[in-house]
């Protein structure tokens, strides 16, 4: 594309169409973690996480839960449609990992024995804190129906994808989420990939998502490609 986009992320593109109720995403390889603190680029990551999200949208969408995906453009486009982003992330964890672990003093791989759900405010001039439901009331974020339509769609994907990959053997320890409104309904924006969730393989505990790159544990690339070929079969 040779269209300036009309917002750029660390991740991704985002280009007007001739549609107004309808944005094409493009995935990049770039990765940064730590709110831009590292930064590198993670070979093939777009076309993975393309691939990866939009399986993962068309699962949800089969099980009821309403989201942006449009369809597949090329190997790095979604076409989507157009969102008034809720600038709250929500992170849902079942295994104590990442800052959890830290801000609880948990060790990393422990069970909680019941989800958990976070809200942050997506800000990064701020390194994107940890909110509740009256900060985002006070600060006028999103209504309570809006955080508890939210909730409600974060714990129903938590189930779902956490059943769907456990056939695959793996397991999903924690994930982020992201709304918006498109015409008055909360809908699941942003993307589900190995950038946005954990995924530890269920028999040895293998990392297989961006902690990889997070933690220079090397071979990031193979991990997203192993979770694109467990969940769809596609090499
Ligand atoms: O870093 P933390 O442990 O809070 O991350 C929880 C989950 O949310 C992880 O799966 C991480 O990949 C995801 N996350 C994200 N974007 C952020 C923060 C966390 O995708 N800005």
């Amino acid at each position: 594309m040779t269209q300036k986009p009309m917002y750029e992320g660390k991740a991704k593109q985002v280009f007007a169409t001739d549609n107004p109720d309808e944005l094409m995403v493009y995935f990049k390889d770039d990765a940064t973690a730590f709110n831009g603190e590292k930064r590198g680029t993670i070979g093939n990551k777009g076309v993975l996480n393309n691939k990866i999200s939009t399986f993962f949208f068309n699962l949800l969408g089969e099980k009821g839960i309403p989201h942006h995906l449009v369809k597949v453009v090329s190997d790095r486009e979604m076409l989507v449609k157009k969102l008034a982003i809720i600038p709250v992330e929500v992170v849902v964890r079942n295994i104590a990992a990442g800052s959890l672990a830290k801000r609880i003093g948990w060790e990393e791989g422990r069970k909680l024995p019941s989800t958990v759900v976070e809200l942050y405010y997506k800000d990064d001039a701020l390194n994107d804190p940890l909110i509740n439901d009256y900060h985002i009331k006070a600060m006028g974020l999103a209504t309570p129906e809006q955080v508890e339509t939210m909730e409600k769609y974060a714990l129903k994907i938590n189930e779902i994808l956490s059943a769907f990959l456990k056939d695959k053997k793996l397991e999903l320890i924690d994930f982020k989420l992201e709304f918006g409104i498109h015409k008055g309904e909360v809908l699941l924006g942003d993307e589900i990939s190995p950038d946005t969730c954990r995924f530890w393989d269920s028999e040895t505990g293998q990392k297989l998502d961006k902690d990889r790159f997070r933690r220079d544990l090397g071979n990031v690339e193979e991990a997203y490609q192993e979770v694109l070929r467990r969940i769809t079969g596609q090499a």
